[in-house]
């Protein structure tokens, strides 16, 4: 497992140097599934092409699911989950909010994950059953214990104009019960943020496995609580998360069961 650690590490880091670099560089955007509001760039493609290849020259026969190419058909049992940028809007904006995440599954269970910030230099890392750490110091979940204290954040799918699962209803209500509640845009980050303590929970509907492959592992080695909505256990693949410190979990599903207005 440190071999696998050691690569993602690698392949984070040159590929959110590139992702810095490029600023401002842009060259060409383009909208992804018909969606206004959902863009990319030879940027992202750039970065996950770094990406992919430092992969495939230690583990070739490993598989991989990217989100600008897609899924490999090779059946081995470790998968390479892959968002090479997390944060697009942001970077395009030149706002200095977006990382590279890459999280690794074996047999279906997220073993390993990476999430670099190249603009604050933070990089978030976790192996199953051996804790999370930021910039190699062990990090841990918040202690807060009510929701009226607890520093919230979340995002809004790019197709938010359909209110999907009542993503508008959800915001405002917690935004009523919690001290704060923000919107970095940068699911891999917010998760991160979780695990780290900055945050003391994190809700989002319609995220991609590539979002919170890295994160949701984060949050379970730093003692936190992934659920869908309701509580129950969730995975990646699933549309709904929620991410707390475990403390004020109930507190956040209670508000988002709420019957909604819209
Ligand atoms: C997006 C970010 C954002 C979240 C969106 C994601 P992208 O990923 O994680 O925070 O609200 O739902 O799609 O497009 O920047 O890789
Ligand atoms: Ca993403
Ligand atoms: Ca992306």
């Amino acid at each position: 497992m440190q071999d696998i650690l050691k690569v993602a590490l690698e392949a984070a880091r040159e590929a959110g140097q590139f992702l810095k670099e490029s600023v401002g560089r842009v060259r060409n955007v383009e909208t992804k599934k018909g969606e206004v509001r959902n863009l990319v760039s030879e940027i992202d493609r750039g970065a996950e092409e770094t990406i992919i290849r430092i992969i495939k020259s230690s583990f070739p026969g490993h598989a991989i699911l990217a989100e600008e190419s897609g899924a490999s058909d090779t059946s081995d049992e470790y998968r390479w989950i892959i968002d090479p940028l997390d944060g697009t809007t942001n970077f395009l904006h030149g706002l200095p909010i977006f990382c590279t995440t890459i999280g690794v599954e074996r047999r279906g269970e997220i073993v390993a994950g990476v999430t670099f910030d190249p603009n604050l230099n933070e990089l978030f890392t976790a192996e199953k059953g051996s804790g999370a750490y930021l910039n190699g110091r062990r990090i841990r979940v918040s202690i807060t214990a009510e929701l009226i204290n607890s520093l919230l954040v979340t995002g809004f799918p790019y197709n938010i104009a359909e209110n999907p699962d009542h993503a508008a209803d959800h915001f405002t209500n917690l935004l009523f019960e919690a001290r704060g509640v923000r919107r970095l845009g940068s699911a891999a980050l917010d998760l991160s943020y979780v695990a780290a303590g900055r945050f003391d929970g994190f809700w989002e509907v319609s995220l991609n496995p590539w979002d919170m492959a890295a994160g949701v592992l984060f949050v379970r080695e730093a003692g936190g609580m992934i659920s869908d909505f309701t509580g129950a256990p969730t995975t990646i693949y699933r549309k709904q998360i929620l991410a707390t410190n475990g403390l004020i979990h109930s507190a956040v599903t209670s508000v988002l069961l709420r019957p909604s207005q819209s």
